[in-house]
């Protein structure tokens, strides 16, 4: 099918890769709606994500979360160009709802269906937030599933510089988080005891040193606070909960901002960009602010609701994959893991 390409479509993004049923409008590089109906509350009662649980929620919230996100944009159906969807990485069941869900209406109203990786629309978030930001730029990426420092040369092509051995930064976040039961999400909750609590206690930095490459590595970090917390308990010591969060955090943060910055240097890059749920962290965001002002590189952050999962980061790597000419068919199946690269 060949469709007419427009220089700023109206795109609807849809998202359901996890616990976020979201939907979201673009013109362009304009954002004009955002909605998201959660089953974290739910989810929270068992301590993580049920797939099956998440699956159920997007049934019910999908068609509901669109109707929210075309209402705040002022859009209606007969105007969207193209829907764009996340197609993977995330839970099956999941996903499968959204792309039903986008494959139809796409289908119905004849405009294209865009298949968005989840990781790149976390990548395009950045988009959203500048008005000039255009390739290169180097990118930081810490989510749940992804840790890593990329080289974004253009709109559609990146090296990754450096990336995790083991765990996500994320997932670190919430691991530590469950050690010191502070419940799920993780991450949010560990910023918020670090702030009452001192950096004092020397648990390993997230870097492998001495390999020539850029490689973090997080699975000996959470097992530090693992080891820290069970000494103490052996010892009928009581813990500072707070100093834990706290000390975990610059630990996992400090080498993420010190990397990104000597990259951009390394690559004579001016412009630093970052996405994914970890970015939604306040300490992070400003060592990141700092460290960029000190070495005079320009940083484009998404707001915080839009580091962690979205529709509307769907719908601007949608309008990138439209430029693109990138349209996918209605036999587009749902992936739980996709590379990145
Ligand atoms: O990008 P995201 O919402 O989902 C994935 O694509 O993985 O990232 C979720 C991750 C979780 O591991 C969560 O603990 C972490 O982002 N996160 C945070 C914060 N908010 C979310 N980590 C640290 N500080 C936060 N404020
Ligand atoms: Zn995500």
């Amino acid at each position: 099918m060949s469709y007419t390409i427009k220089q700023n479509p109206v795109i609807l993004g849809i998202e359901s890769s996890c616990d976020e049923t979201a939907a979201a409008v673009v013109r362009g590089n304009k954002l004009l709606s955002s909605q998201i109906i959660s089953s974290a509350d739910i989810q929270a009662q068992y301590g993580g994500v049920v797939p099956e649980i998440a699956s159920r929620a997007h049934t019910d919230a999908v068609d509901e979360v669109v109707k929210r996100a075309l209402k705040e944009a002022e859009i209606t159906l007969g105007e969207i160009d193209a829907v764009a969807v996340t197609y993977g990485a995330g839970l099956l069941g999941a996903l499968l709802v959204g792309l039903s869900f986008a494959k139809s209406l796409a289908y119905s109203l004849g405009v294209p269906l865009i298949a968005v990786n989840h990781i790149r629309g976390h990548m395009a978030a950045s988009y959203l937030f500048s008005g000039h930001l255009k390739p290169p730029f180097i990118t930081l990426l810490a989510s749940g599933g992804h840790t890593a420092v990329l080289h974004t040369k253009s709109y559609t092509e990146f090296e990754v510089l450096g990336g995790t051995l083991d765990d996500a930064a994320g997932e670190a976040f919430d691991k530590v988080a469950r050690v010191l039961r502070l419940g799920y999400p993780g991450g949010a909750n560990i910023e918020r005891l670090a702030a009452k609590g001192r950096n004092n206690i020397a648990f390993p930095q997230c870097l492998v040193k001495n390999t020539g490459k850029l490689q973090f590595s997080y699975s000996g970090l959470k097992t530090a606070v693992i080891n820290y917390c069970h000494n103490a308990e052996q010892k009928g010591e009581k813990v500072n909960a707070a100093d834990i969060a706290c000390s975990f955090q610059h630990a996992a943060i400090d080498p993420l901002v010190k990397k990104t910055v000597e990259c951009a240097k390394a690559c004579n890059i001016k412009t630093v960009c970052a996405g994914g749920g970890v970015i939604a962290n306040g300490y992070l965001r400003q060592t990141l602010k700092d460290a960029c002002e000190k070495n005079g590189i320009e940083l484009v952050l998404p707001e915080k609701s839009f580091c962690t999962d979205n529709a509307a980061m769907i719908a601007a790597e949608g309008l990138i994959q439209y430029r693109a000419g990138n349209f996918a068919d209605l036999s587009l199946n749902a992936k739980a893991q996709i590379p990145l690269k």
